[in-house]
């Protein structure tokens, strides 16, 4: 890596913690520190109920920490306003969500279309009249009218993958 390099992310410190039914408090982050470059691909590992989905919603701001400090591009998630946040995650980063993240009422090409006006962009930079080749390349091309419930499983993840 190049040591000059400037990290996209960027997380010192960061803790969260959860207050259980029995009132108890969980920490489940803590002193979590790490860069991520760009271009590197990153896991987490960790067993079931370790914090791996916690942390991944905090570096995808969608839940704040209560302490420490996370900068992604060059921003600090702190002290940026909810509109910038909200800003930077719909131009910057996508997410593929563990369980279904289609709405169940719109069918696959609906679903896509909503995503590509929420973000302001074609797939990739393509028009939006590509959708169907977009959705070829996983082979979804026929299932566009399908409603997510008349999905496989296997198109389903596929379709997730689309939508992230
Ligand atoms: N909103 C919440 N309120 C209370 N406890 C939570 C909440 N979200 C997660 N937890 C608890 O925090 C721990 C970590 O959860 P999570 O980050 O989902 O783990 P992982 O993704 O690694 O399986 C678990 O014990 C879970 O029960
Ligand atoms: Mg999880």
């Amino acid at each position: 890596m190049n040591p000059a390099a400037i990290p996209s992310l960027s997380a010192r410190g960061l803790q969260k913690d959860f207050i259980q039914p029995n009132g108890e408090r969980l920490t489940v982050l803590k002193s979590v520190d790490f860069d991520i470059y760009p271009g590197e691909m990153v896991a987490i590992m960790g067993p079931s109920g370790s914090g791996k989905s916690t942390l991944l919603q905090i570096l995808g701001l969608m839940m704040r920490p209560d302490k420490g400090e996370l900068s992604i591009l060059g921003g600090d998630a702190a002290v940026m306003t909810e509109s910038a946040r909200d800003h930077l995650r719909r131009g910057k980063i996508g997410f593929l969500f563990q369980m279904d993240s289609l709405m169940e009422e719109l069918t696959l090409e609906e679903n896509l279309r909503l995503i590509q006006r929420i973000k302001g962009i074609g797939f990739a930079g393509e028009p939006v009249s590509n959708l169907s080749q977009v959705a070829g390349r996983l082979n979804l091309e026929r299932r566009l009218p399908s409603f997510p419930r008349e999905l496989s499983v296997g198109e389903c993840c596929r379709a997730n993958l689309l939508r992230a």
